[in-house]
């Protein structure tokens, strides 16, 4: 399966009201590019998930949207990502207010070794979001509920993140980026290592969230993209292959491609 000379992604890649933007989007490893000149749009309030076979860039390419590459020496990325019209690659950006607005869980709950409370006040602490006690209260009470956890944790909230279960641990790592006040939260296969009881409960949650926030989730599994997402885009080798909304992709794919995936012929 090589890589495709100047594919143009089928389907619809971009949006009317794109809360992202990527343009032209390429990412290197070293000698290694990765991404292929990528052009997406993220709607504003829409679920979009990033589907693929393993290895396909879908990582690579949700780092970039928070610049989370960076943060890795040897990875380069080109081409321009907007986030409401502003460049995030631009020289004059800071990668810490950014990665705020643009908060990121990732595929294994990461609480700090910290209290539940602890966890989610980290964020509003050192972005000095909360002026009193009260405020900062306020700020953990709002995000756990958001999180769909506070019913479970009120009573004990000065007890270590990492006591709770697996799933718990997973919406207060939402709860926590929910606590700088993001307006996109990037997910990484955030159910790969859950039960399905608990990837259910995400799931819900994903879809509560949409409200108010912009999702972009990369998940390997087709059942939970056609559960929580709107458009799905499918990667390829590092391209974009196929971007429509999540119904069209799963039940009339436009791309052979897509629809070998989809069917189960690779993975
Ligand atoms: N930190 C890294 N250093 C070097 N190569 C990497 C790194 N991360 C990912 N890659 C390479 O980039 C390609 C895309 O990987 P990734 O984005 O993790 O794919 P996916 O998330 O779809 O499984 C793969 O070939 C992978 O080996
Ligand atoms: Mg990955």
């Amino acid at each position: 399966m090589a890589i495709i000379e100047n594919h143009k992604t089928v389907g619809i890649p971009l949006c009317k009201e794109p809360k992202l933007s990527a343009r032209d989007v390429s990412v290197f490893y070293g000698e290694k590019q990765a991404i292929f000149n990528v052009d997406l749009d993220i709607g504003a309030n829409e679920v979009i998930a990033l589907i693929g076979p393993s290895g396909c860039g879908k990582s690579t390419f949700l780092r970039c949207l928070n610049r989370m590459n960076d943060t890795i020496d040897i990875c380069r990325v080109t081409g321009s990502i907007l986030l409401d019209d502003n460049n995030i690659y631009d020289a004059r950006v800071d990668v810490v207010p950014l990665r705020a607005q643009v908060g990121m869980v990732f595929q294994k709950p990461n609480p700090f070794p910290k209290s539940i409370y602890d966890n989610v006040a980290y964020g509003p602490r050192i972005h000095g979001l909360a002026t009193s006690r009260v405020d900062l209260d306020e700020i953990v009470e709002k995000s756990l509920q958001r999180a769909g956890l506070w019913g479970e944790v009120k009573d004990r909230l000065h007890s270590p993140g990492t006591g709770l279960s697996g799933g718990q641990q997973q919406r207060l790592c939402i709860a926590r980026t929910i606590a700088v006040d993001p307006e996109v939260i990037l997910m990484d296969e955030p159910c790969s290592a859950l039960d399905p009881i608990a990837t259910a409960k995400i799931e819900e949650l994903i879809d509560e969230l949409r409200e108010n926030y912009t999702i972009a989730i990369v998940t390997h599994s087709m059942q939970q993209a056609a559960r929580v997402s709107q458009r799905t885009a499918y990667f390829h080798l590092g391209q974009v292959i196929e971007v429509n909304t999540t119904d069209k992709v799963f039940t009339t794919p436009q791309h052979q491609l897509t629809e070998a995936y989809i069917t189960g012929r690779f993975g």
